[in-house]
């Protein structure tokens, strides 16, 4: 008499069993690894120059790149080419400290990059 129930009620246990074996194998073979770093190395590529002036140069240039604080060289006049400037704040110049030891080789060129912006709106 029991035989008649508990037959389908197993079958349905062992399906659902098989389910949650297999299923998880399948969807970890569709999740390929080898695509996760070249998402990180996107994001690294392009940082934000606006976001890393207002962090490290504000205080001596000012947000429009004229300010002068501590004798800084202002940026509207700057005739520098973007490599030399790369250069002046990877390396330093004079009173202003080189930026090396904090920012990323594409964080300064990034944050050079948003200075030449204040040149060319004259
Ligand atoms: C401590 C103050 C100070 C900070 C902070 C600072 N600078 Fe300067 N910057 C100066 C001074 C001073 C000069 C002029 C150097 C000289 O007399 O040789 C200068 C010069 C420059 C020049 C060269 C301009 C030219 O035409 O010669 C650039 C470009 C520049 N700074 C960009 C930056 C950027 C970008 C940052 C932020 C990552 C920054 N500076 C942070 C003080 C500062």
């Amino acid at each position: 008499m029991n035989d008649r129930i508990s037959s389908p009620l197993l079958f349905a246990a062992g399906a659902a069993l098989l389910a949650l074996v297999v299923l998880p194998l399948v969807a970890g073979c569709g999740s390929s690894q080898a695509e996760k770093p070249r998402v990180a190395t996107a994001a690294a590529q392009a940082p934000d120059g606006e976001a890393i002036y207002k962090k490290y140069c504000i205080a001596c240039h000012g947000s429009a790149g004229d300010m002068g604080m501590n004798g800084a060289a202002n940026l509207q006049q700057s005739k520098l080419t973007l490599e030399e400037r790369v250069q002046v704040i990877r390396d330093g110049r004079n009173m202003m400290t080189p930026f090396k030891d904090l920012l990323s080789e594409a964080e300064i060129e990034a944050v050079a990059k948003y200075t030449m912006k204040f040149s060319e709106g004259q």
